[in-house]
């Protein structure tokens, strides 16, 4: 009831999986709480994420806490196929990844996690809970609520809600600040700057290094390429960010002007066609092209394909594009979010953080299920999800939309992490905590 590549694959798997969870110790603790209290139990949880170590980590936790898990991968790239094969031997962990897998496998994989019956989804991208929205839309009632990790998946489950069309309680885990803050910037930030390495090889130092968006993740690869030595430039759309940038000491400038000058372009924006078929003509020979954003639309990858004279794989996921002008591109990874696809994802260390919100995420959702022994009639006319055994339903307490997780998460786990780094912090005293409550005090 899986489909990974190898399973001969599993020992090495194991191994990687070790090594992740030894630096997760968020997670670990929330893992070892889970094994006493069994907060998921009864709940089936699909999960379309990254296989990677760190997910392996989290799942795995999650399967500790009493659930019972499906996985199938959230990007046809970026599946760890050792770690898929650990998963289902040494695990018992049903997992549909297999890296390089077509769309159509792809898509067959997410409903093979659907057909698990889950009254939990949990999402990097939001494919899941697309898919339950068109094509299973049957299965909808039974899910009491779902989780999405990325910022690119928030943005189009808040497009879903503004449009009133999403009918679940969705937890937006981009949103806690111990998740954006430090994957998006840190993470991003060394992830990409190690796929786009692994892939070329080159030298950062006093390459011209574009980055179009200043998001979290621009913010954080733009700290990282400054580090290493590469002039930074970065084109950005919101005028507070772009300021932003400015006043941190980069080169701010339109798309059409940047790419005159870049030896090296990364989109971060969630958005699509960053770099369009306009550009092509204007950018320098020999540049590098690499996307760092969720989907594979940032740059015109196809456009810039239908307009190549040539095409050649020099080594993984680097493919040279020479135009009909002479000109040639290198493409890493497809237009696929490089740090995934030719290097391992973030580092375990912040991803730990990232997943100790999204099993805290999965206890909030099945602590916020009530049950009912009502009949079906009886509560049909109620908006909320539910999902129903024969004679008994549960819903969410949490309406359908956008949530966040409560501040007080953030609060723990950053305490919890601060603690594995060895770092302690003050309290403020009750004569702080007075002051900063009153509003009598002045001059
Ligand atoms: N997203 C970015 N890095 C990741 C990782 N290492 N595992 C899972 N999802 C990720």
């Amino acid at each position: 009831m899986s489909d990974v590549k190898d399973l001969k694959l599993a020992s090495s798997g194991k191994l990687k999986i070790e090594w992740a969870g030894s630096q997760m110790k968020v997670l670990e603790k929330i893992k070892l709480r889970f094994k006493k209290e069994k907060p998921l139990k009864n709940i089936t949880l699909a999960a379309c994420l990254h296989v990677t170590a760190e997910t392996a980590n989290l799942v795995i936790t999650l399967k500790i806490g009493g659930a019972k898990v499906a996985l199938c991968a959230s990007n046809p790239l970026s599946t760890q196929d050792e770690v898929a094969a650990s998963l289902v031997k040494d695990f018992d962990i049903p997992t549909f990844a297999i890296k390089g897998e077509d769309t159509k496998t792809y898509y067959n994989h997410l409903n093979k996690v659907l057909d698990f019956n889950p009254q939990i989804t949990m999402d990097d991208g939001a494919d899941l809970v697309s898919l339950l929205h068109s094509e299973r839309k049957n299965q909808l009632k039974y899910v009491i609520g779902s989780s999405e990790e990325t910022t690119t998946g928030v943005i189009r489950l808040k497009a879903m809600e503004k449009d009133g069309a999403l009918n679940l309680p969705v937890i937006a885990v981009n949103d806690s600040l111990t998740k954006h803050m430090f994957d998006n910037r840190y993470g991003t930030g060394q992830s990409t700057i190690d796929g786009i390495l692994r892939a070329t090889n080159v030298l950062l130092a006093g390459k011209k290094f574009l980055i179009c968006g200043y998001g979290w993740c621009g913010r954080g690869l733009a700290a990282r390429a400054k580090g290493m030595g590469a002039q930074v430039i970065i084109a950005e759309v919101n005028p507070v960010r772009a300021l932003e940038a400015a006043m941190d000491g980069f080169e701010v400038m339109r798309i059409a002007d940047a790419i005159k000058l870049a030896d090296i372009i990364v989109t971060a924006t969630g958005n699509k066609h960053v770099i369009s078929k306009n550009h092509f003509n204007s950018l320098k020979n020999g540049v590098i092209l690499a996307n760092a954003g969720h989907f594979n639309v940032e740059f015109d990858y196809n456009g810039l394909i239908k307009e190549a004279k040539t095409k050649r794989t020099l080594r993984n996921y680097l493919e040279e594009v020479t135009l009909s002008s002479g000109k040639k591109v290198f493409v890493l990874g497809e237009g696929r979010l490089i740090n995934l696809i030719s290097a391992e994802g973030h580092p375990p260390d912040v991803m730990d953080m990232s997943f100790a919100n999204q099993a805290l995420a999965a206890e909030y959702l099945a602590k916020n299920k009530q049950s009912f022994s009502a009949s079906k009639q009886s509560f049909s006319a109620s908006k909320q999800s539910f999902s129903a055994s024969k004679q008994s339903f549960s819903a969410s307490k949490l309406k359908p939309g956008v949530h966040q997780l409560p501040d007080e998460f953030d609060k723990e786990i950053a305490l919890i992490k601060l603690n594995t780094l060895g770092i302690e912090i003050d309290k403020l005293t009750k004569e702080q905590q007075k002051y900063l409550n009153s509003w009598q005090e002045g001059t």
